[in-house]
């Protein structure tokens, strides 16, 4: 691969398209860009040094927090805080939004919401992570604190959203309304260099990613799509290939790559999914939108959702268009 453009010089070429921008929203990326470096050098160093493993606590959501879970967290936490773009932020690993209240940072216009590490069971695993982000401008007044409104907008309010990879090797995506863009860190050097640009989902595929492990407590509609992946119809590329990593990340990366569908539905025990709307569903609805594929529930989009609480679930079925609208065809035909 040659080298055409930086991350840094992409974002700043970039800004040029949006009228009056001041600089803001590339100085924000550029402190999310920093924190990737920080937080690859130290997945990096997993099974060397004492980071993997869990802490012995539990985030709000129930779910044992990893000792990388904090280590992302902070770390993010801090280079946002830094440059004063940022008036706050949630979090999976907080329990309420986190105001920064320094004088610099009231009088910022973006709010971040984020998943800091993504998979991170599969840490100890030597499988792949990632990080998911999601900005909007605050509807408070600039000059106070952050309010429940600024983060508790429907997605398609969103002005940025990516995620990092850290695989085997460590991209940052991200999209500004205007295309993916990819970008592959070249560690020698400590850059993000251009490896993919206005990344594009192909209309269909023949890979379907879901654990299938909780087949039993799905509902009919999403058995009935299973079972006709697993047909034998070589017209439609069926059997299907069936790809489950366990990291949403990496599994939409390999599917926005490849063409195909990820699914994490709604079980009898968790009527609502387990993927949190706010950190993980709005910002790869948006740029799997971006990509010109669709996200929805199953049966509305993402990015239309009113939120009504920060740690909100939703069912998630996202990737090639013609295979998400078959997955809600399945929903149509089969409501429970
Ligand atoms: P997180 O590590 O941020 O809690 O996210 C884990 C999520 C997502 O990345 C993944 O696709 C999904 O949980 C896997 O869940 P199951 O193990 O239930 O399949
Ligand atoms: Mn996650
Ligand atoms: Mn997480």
């Amino acid at each position: 691969m040659s080298i055409t453009r930086t991350l840094g010089e992409f974002i700043i070429e970039h800004q040029n398209h949006f009228p009056h921008a001041s600089g803001d929203l590339s100085s924000l990326l550029g402190s999310i860009k920093l924190a990737a470096k920080i937080v690859n050098r130290e997945i990096n160093k997993a099974g060397l040094v004492d980071i993997t493993g869990s802490v012995g606590a539990e985030n709000v959501q129930g779910e044992e927090q990893q000792k990388l879970d904090l280590y992302a967290n902070d770390k993010f936490k801090a280079a946002l805080e830094a440059r004063g773009q940022v008036c706050g932020i949630a979090s999976e690993e907080e329990d309420e939004a986190v105001s920064f209240n320094k004088e610099l940072n009231k009088n910022a216009k973006y709010v971040v919401l984020m998943d800091p590490l993504d998979g991170s069971s599969n840490i100890d695993v030597n499988v792949s992570v990632g990080t998911i982000f999601s900005i909007y401008h605050r509807v408070s007044p600039i000059g106070s604190a952050p309010t429940a409104e600024d983060f508790l907008q429907p997605g398609h309010k969103q002005v940025a959203a990516g995620y990092i990879i850290y695989g085997s090797s460590t991209m940052l995506v991200y999209t500004t309304g205007k295309g993916v863009h990819g970008f592959t860190y070249d560690p020698s050097i400590g850059v993000f260099c251009l490896s993919h640009e206005k990344m594009m989902i192909p209309a269909t595929g023949s890979i379907y990613s879901i654990n299938e492990g909780n087949y039993i407590r799905f509902p009919t509609g999403i058995k009935k799509y299973i079972k006709y992946c697993q047909e034998d119809a070589p017209e439609d590329n069926r059997p299907y290939t069936s790809r489950y990593i366990g990291s949403l990340v990496a599994d939409y990366h390999r599917n926005l790559l490849k063409g195909g569908v990820y699914l994490y539905p709604s079980t009898q025990r968790h009527p609502d999914g387990k993927l949190r709307l706010l950190y993980e569903c709005n910002p790869i609805a948006f740029l799997m939108e971006q990509s010109g594929g669709k996200a929805t529930d199953g049966y509305q989009r993402i990015l239309d959702i009113k939120p009504t609480e920060l740690h909100q679930r939703v069912p998630f079925v996202v990737g090639s268009t013609i295979m998400v609208e078959k997955v809600e065809s399945f929903l149509q035909q089969y409501p429970d």
